[in-house]
């Protein structure tokens, strides 16, 4: 059992407002937030004065001990959601990914036995690559019964995981029954499969030929495509990893409209720009793949401006950790370098400094993007992503004047390289607390196996309401003739 812990004297910091106040935690949870609390017969005090007290950080985007292109990620659920508790990210939302035919319920149980040595909460997205009456059922099993309350779609990875439309339909179609959000990986599967093939042709083996292969309207047609599926269907719709200006635009255009359109994005497209692909050193080219890959400088701008102008949400991760042994596969063919990068212990430092000391936005906002939203999304508010009485102790203390140098050298990940390597930014998490535990204490980190919780998600997070009552109202009649 956790003694009681009052942090005294901090900034809090929630979506709506900041404040001082004293927060109280017992149990795990929050059991008062106010002025001048007085701390119970035992508790422990931590200082919070000059710093910021956030919700924990929620990264809506991670593959921890991902099996993927014939190889699996560094990074576990424990040394994963470790790093995570060090960079102040208190929650992820990992991702099923069934093997097309595998069923969706033999997978999940899968995921849930890797996952049960988590040191922070976790929740799981399921992944739909293959469609049948079986899948209808399990989706109902997992929402129902399982508290799954969001299904993702691959529109890329053409002869793995991709689904085709027939899939996006009937699952989109699916989730709206559910109240479940339907989510995306936005790229055309068939565009990447030729240009992949006709960069290698003109004889472009190496790392470059990711970015060539993947480019912005590769990305743009599949998040229209998705978007205009989910119109017809009345459907909600969250792209992950939106990367690139057109995406971000379609997002905007979409939401002008009215749809409910969510975007998120990755910590590493708001600041690493596609240069880093003609680096000379196979290995750090390579350390960069991923998708969709990171873009011609000023597609980040135009992040940085969803964020600020509320047509993109949230803000992830997509960890997913291969080292350079690993990336190797791919030396004499870019297409085989497993996809992925890491990230899950720098974003909150990331965001930070280029957001709130950048000018873009408020510390509040910061919350929002970091927490509160992907919480709201998919239905984890108000126990995660707020501070207030009874909502779980999972909280992040920032100090706004301390600097870090990211690095390889001092990170927690296993993974061996750190894309934001070097970038010197000013805030940082000084102490996590996950449930109440302190996981993360001026540098120490004392992360403990398997303490971690399965979230629960509840179907129908609000965003449904509005999208029944229309369908309602827009009930089609036959003419009586
Ligand atoms: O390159 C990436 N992003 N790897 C992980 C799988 C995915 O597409 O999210
Ligand atoms: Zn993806
Ligand atoms: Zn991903
Ligand atoms: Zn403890």
């Amino acid at each position: 059992m956790t003694k009681p812990l009052l942090i005294q004297g901090a900034t809090v910091v929630n979506a709506d407002r900041e404040f001082k106040a004293d927060v109280l935690c017992v149990d795990g949870q929050i059991a008062a937030v106010g002025p001048d609390l007085e701390a119970p017969a035992g508790a422990d005090k931590l200082d919070g004065s000059g710093r910021y007290l956030m919700p924990g950080g929620i990264d809506p985007h991670t593959h921890m001990q991902l099996p993927f292109m014939g190889t699996v990620t560094r990074d576990d659920f424990f040394s994963g959601t470790a790093a995570a508790l060090a960079g102040g990210t208190t929650s992820i939302i990992d991702f099923v990914i069934p093997d097309p035919q595998e069923p969706l319920m033999d997978a999940y149980r899968k995921w849930r036995g890797w996952a049960e040595k988590a040191a922070s909460d976790y929740a799981f997205h399921v992944a739909i690559t293959w469609w049948g009456d079986s899948v209808h059922r399990d989706m109902g099993t997992l929402v129902n019964e399982e508290g799954v309350n969001s299904f993702k779609h691959f529109m890329a990875y053409k002869n793995a995981i991709m689904c085709d439309d027939e899939t996006l339909v009937n699952s989109f179609r699916r989730s709206l029954e559910l109240g479940a959000m339907p989510t995306v990986h936005a790229e055309n599967g068939e565009l990447v499969f030729l240009l992949q093939a006709e960069m290698k042709a003109k004889g472009i083996l190496g790392p470059e030929g990711h970015p060539l292969s993947r480019p912005p309207a590769v990305e743009a047609e599949a998040a229209q495509r998705a978007i205009a599926i989910a119109d017809v269907l009345n459907v909600p719709i969250y792209i992950v990893h939106v990367s690139s200006a057109e995406s971000a635009e379609a997002i905007a255009r979409a939401r002008a409209r009215g749809q409910r359109v969510y975007g998120e994005v990755l910590a590493g497209h708001l600041v690493i720009d596609d240069s880093v692909y003609r680096d000379p050193d196979f290995v750090k080219a390579a350390a960069h793949v991923m998708s969709p890959p990171f873009r011609a400088k000023g597609h980040g701008q135009m992040l940085w401006r969803g964020l600020q102008s509320g047509s993109l949400h949230t803000t992830a991760t997509d960890h997913c950790t291969f080292c350079a042994e690993q990336k190797a596969a791919g030396k004499d063919d870019f297409s085989k370098i497993p996809n992925g990068c890491g990230g899950v212990e720098e974003r909150m430092a990331v965001l930070w400094h280029e957001g709130v000391n950048g000018g873009k936005l408020t510390p509040s906002e910061f919350v929002a993007v970091t927490s509160a939203n992907a919480a709201r999304l998919f239905n984890l508010y108000p126990k995660k992503g707020l501070i207030a009485a009874g909502a779980d102790a999972d909280l992040v203390l920032w100090d706004p004047a301390a600097t870090q140098t990211l690095s390889v050298k001092t990170q927690h990940s296993l993974g061996d390289y750190n894309i934001f390597e070097g970038m010197t930014v000013q805030g940082k998490a000084t102490h996590t607390l996950t449930r109440g535990h302190l996981a993360w204490a001026d540098g120490d980190l004392r992360a403990v196996r398997g303490a971690g919780q399965y979230l629960k998600r509840a179907p129908f997070a609000p965003q449904f309401a509005p999208l029944a009552r229309k369908a309602e109202l827009e009930q089609p009649v036959p003419v009586a003739r």
